[in-house]
Order: C-alpha cells, then structure tokens, then sequence
C-alpha cells in the first residue's frame, strides 16, 4: 500500500489546522493546501469589485471568473503559500480582520462552494496534498485515505488568533477576537451545506492538549499506519 495520496485536515479557525498541515506536507514532500484561502480570495475580490457578501449570484459569477491559484510562496513571507487572484499577489490582504468579518457569510452560499468544488478536487486528484479547511473529509475528498479533525477549545483559539494578529501589527483586542471567533464558529457550523463537521472516519486531535511536536508525530504515525 502506498502512503495516503491526500490527507484531509479539518477543523474551526485557529486551531492549529494550518501549522500541521504545512508541518506535515513538509515531512512527506507534499503540497498543502488551505481552502480557506479560497474563499478568503474570493471574499477580497468581492470587496474590491463591490460585491455583497449576501449575493450568492453575484459571488458565484465572480469566483467563476476569477483566476485564484495558491503556489508554494518563496519563504519570506509569514504564509508557506501565496494567493495569487488575476495575476496579483494579494495573501497579505486576506487575513486582515475585515475579511475574517465577511468570510463566513462569503463561505455559506452552496452556489459558491458549487463553483470552488472542482478546483479543489483537480488539485486533489494531482496527488501529494495535505488538504486543509472546514469541509474536506466529509464534502470536498469524502473518499481521502487519511482524514484528521483538529479542535482546540474556543478561549485557547481566540489567545493563538490574537497573538497572530498582534504579531502582524493589527490592533486587536482579545475579548473581540474570541467573540468574532465565536460568531464565526456558530456561521461555519451551522450553515446548511457543507458545514464543518467531524467526518465519521475522522481522527480527532485535541490540539490544546499537545504540541505541534506531539501532533505532527501523531499524524506521522497515522500515515506509517495506512502505509505499511
Ligand atoms: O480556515 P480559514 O479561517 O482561513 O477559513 C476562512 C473561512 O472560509 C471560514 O470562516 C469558513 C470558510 N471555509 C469553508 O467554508 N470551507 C473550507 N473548506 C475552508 C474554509
């Protein structure tokens, strides 16, 4: 048996999902890949080409226009990738707090997720993805040999996101980031396509009960496990 060709990670913002993903895909020699970076992608084109977050056509013919690729980025930036929509390099723009304020209104249109399903499946199918987002293993890669769920505790998400910001040079203020985190949980896992669920063949890691360390040599093992 050959190891798994893609991996699945899923989970709420800010608990980890990225920095194993990225960990991990390093380890094996695979490309990540953040899905979430999509709809981020789509959401700032939205904004500049005063879309509405609430226009489910309107969002849906824009992102089916829209040249989005995500390439391994040269490692200077503070992103193991870039975003690139029509040819401009936008990453930095796509974690700022205004986009994480539309991002989940963006993300629950089925129609637009309708238009995002294939590109994430072609990259999928090109093999060597460690694919990270919200609805990998139960929508996007159902079929994925190895499918991993990592939560973390809102308060101790809210602490990692406010730390980023800080370290970004956003004024951020805690109380706010955990309530905007909390809003954003409620919209991710209670919208009616697509919601963030934990796949029944899923592995749950607790992310606020081990380091970074313990959880990539954790998913290691679980690769070995699948490759014998
Ligand atoms: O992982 P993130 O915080 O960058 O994701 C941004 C938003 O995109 C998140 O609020 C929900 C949405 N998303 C999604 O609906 N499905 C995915 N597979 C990935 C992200």
């Amino acid at each position: 048996m050959a190891p798994p060709s893609v991996i699945a990670i899923d989970g709420p913002a800010a608990a980890g999902k990225s920095a194993l993903a990225e960990r991990l895909a390093r380890a094996l020699g695979y490309v990540f890949f953040d899905s979430g970076a999509l709809y981020r992608a789509v959401t700032w084109a939205a904004h500049q080409h005063g879309v509405d977050p609430r226009d489910e056509a309107g969002l849906a013919n824009l992102a089916r226009r829209l040249d989005i690729r995500i390439e391994p980025s040269d490692g200077s930036g503070r992103h193991a990738y870039r975003v690139l929509v029509d040819g401009r390099d936008v990453t930095a723009s796509l974690f700022q707090p205004e986009i994480d304020a539309r991002v989940s209104v963006v993300s629950a249109h089925p129609r637009l997720r309708q238009v995002l399903l294939p590109l994430q499946r072609q990259i999928a199918a090109r093999g060597g993805v460690v694919m990270a987002g919200r609805d990998i293993g139960t929508v996007v890669l159902p079929d994925a040999p190895l499918k991993l769920f990592v939560r973390a505790g809102a308060a101790t998400r809210a602490g990692r996101r406010y730390e980023q910001l800080r370290r970004r040079g956003v004024d951020a203020d805690l109380a706010t980031v955990l309530a905007e985190m909390e809003r954003r949980d409620r919209l991710d896992s209670g919208r009616a396509v697509a919601p963030l669920a934990i796949a029944p063949d899923a592995v749950v890691i607790d992310s606020d009960q081990l380091s970074l360390d313990e959880e990539l040599a954790l998913a290691l093992r679980l690769v070995r496990q699948r490759d014998p």
